[in-house]
Parts: structure tokens; sequence; C-alpha cells
């Protein structure tokens, strides 16, 4: 079943308008959220951020956020989803093509679940990336329908037979190359037991698997600063891992033509994974 607007319909019933905002302008916003052995996983966080995602492009969101939140979790039992995501989406609705608002139009939410495997080997083995110059907008804290930036991005990473793009802002004021995050990740390093994460500005997405691993680090005996790193500084890195939602904690072995950590996840990662792995919801068995 999908969830269209108020309603739970079939996939061949649902029918997007061609002058729906989101399918012209990418105007609109969106969360994935994840579900462990029928739960959801820190729903509330992403409605969260699904409200501030509307509030800065100015959309009413359909109706209250507890509303959507109920929804959302009848839909999950409504598809029987053992494991997976949910994918919700909120556009500023139908109008004749102009770029303003148009005014009066009603929002589409659109919400459906994918059965979904964990990423198992990435995260035991790692992956390789490829560093790509960040060419988005200067909004990247929304999580907005225009995903342009992004999908070319991780193209040249796929082209270079890699996992992800880590994306670098070439200028930025004084400082040069400085990484931002990943096409659809955050990007941590670990540098003399140190780890560093890009600050939440409007550079990055503040990733709801970037806050709880924040919150983690701050439980175990670990140093952590929020603060920019460059390309030079994570190429020479002790320890690189990348976090999403889709992709949990999933070490990084290459950027580029580096190594890094003799091509195999470090102690602090696994570390961390650890951790990670004790905040999902365990089977319920019902
Ligand atoms: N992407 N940065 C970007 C640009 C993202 O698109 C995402 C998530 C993240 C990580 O956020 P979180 O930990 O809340 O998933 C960081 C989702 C998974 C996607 O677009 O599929």
């Amino acid at each position: 079943m999908i969830l269209l607007n108020d309603y739970f319909v079939n996939r061949e019933e649902v029918t997007i308008d061609i002058e729906d905002r989101g399918y012209q302008f990418g105007d609109g916003v969106y969360e994935v959220v994840r579900v462990y052995n029928k739960q959801l996983f820190a729903l509330q966080e992403h409605m969260e951020r699904l409200k501030n995602s509307a509030k800065e492009v100015c959309l009413k969101l359909p109706s209250d956020l507890k509303k959507i939140e109920n929804k959302i979790r009848q839909l999950v039992k409504e598809n029987n989803l053992e494991d997976g995501i949910v994918y919700i989406q909120i556009t500023r609705g139908v109008a004749q093509r102009v770029h303003n608002f148009p005014g009066n139009t009603t929002p589409t939410l659109v919400a459906y679940t994918i059965k979904l495997n964990k990423p198992i080997e990435n995260i035991a083995n790692g992956v390789k990336t490829k560093l790509v110059e960040d060419i988005r907008w200067l909004r990247c804290d929304i999580k907005s329908l225009n995903l342009l930036g992004n999908v070319l991005a991780k193209q040249k990473a796929k082209d270079s037979h890699c996992f992800e793009a880590i994306l670098f802002r070439k200028n930025l004021g004084a400082k040069e190359n400085i990484v931002t995050e990943g096409t659809s990740t955050n990007v941590f390093i670990v540098k003399d037991h140190i780890i560093y994460t890009h600050p939440t500005t409007s550079l990055i997405l503040n990733g709801i698997t970037r806050q709880k691993v924040l919150d983690l680090i701050a439980n175990l005996s670990l140093q952590v600063m929020e603060e920019t790193f460059s390309t030079e500084e994570i190429t020479s890195a002790d320890e690189v891992f990348i976090t999403s939602t889709t992709d949990e904690i999933t070490p990084v072995i290459q950027i580029d033509k580096v190594i890094i950590n003799k091509g195999i996840p470090g102690p602090i990662t696994k570390q961390i994974q650890k951790e990670f792995k004790n905040l999902l919801p365990e089977p319920t068995y019902s």
C-alpha cells in the first residue's frame, strides 16, 4: 500500500499530476526512515527534521506532525514490513507552472515502504570512495527533493567503481577544499584518536545517524570535534567512516587512490559500530 495524503491506496491507483510542483521544480521535502524488526527507528527525529525542512521552504504540512507519524506507523503495519525503509515526501502540490508559490495549493504527501536488507558486506569490509567537488546549493541542511548535485556526484563515484562520493567545497573564504559530506551520508574521520566531523552548518544535512553517533561517542571515552577538515586531512586520516539511515556506519577503506588504515575498518570505527548496534530495535517475535 501507498500512503497518498490521508488514504492508503494500491500503487496502480496512485496518479501524480504532471503539474505537481515536486515533479516540475523539485519543490518539496522528504525523509527516509529505517525499519528494523517491524519497528521504526528514530521516527520522531525524522519527523522533526521533516517539519523543519518544510518550514525552511515555507511549505505547510498537510496535517499535524503527530497525525503523519501515526499514518507512517500504520503504513508499516499495513505492508507488514519487517526490515526496510519508509520513504516520505511532501510537495507544494499541483498548480499551473509558475516559479513563485502559486497560492492556494494543497500539499501532496506520498509515503511508501521498500524492503531492504542490511548492507552487511559494506559495513563489515568498508567501501571505496571518490573525492568530488560539492557543487550543490548553499542550503544542504534542508532535506529538499532537489538532489541533482548529489545524483551527479554519486554517478561520478559509480563510474569510478566507488560506493560513495566524498564532497568538498573548493573555496570557503580562507579555507580551501573542505570536506562537507557524502552524497547521501555524513563523513567522519579519526586522527590521533580524535574524531572529527563537519559542524552542523547549512553546508551539510544534520544526519539522524550522525546525531546518534555523536551521542554515543559522548558516552564513550572518545574525543570528538565538530570541526571542518580538508581533502588533504581526510586522505591522511587514521580512519574514515560514513553514516546514514541506510548505510548505518560504513567504514571507508579507500579515497581515490589512497588506502585508509591498510584497507581495513579501523578499531574506533568498529567500536562505534558495536555501540550503534546496541541502539537498534531487537526482534519482537509478535
Ligand atoms: N540520505 N547527507 C545527505 C546529503 C543525505 O541525503 C543523508 C541521508 C545523510 C544522512 O542522514 P541520515 O543519517 O538522517 O540518514 C547525510 C538518505 C538516506 C537518502 O537520501 O536516501
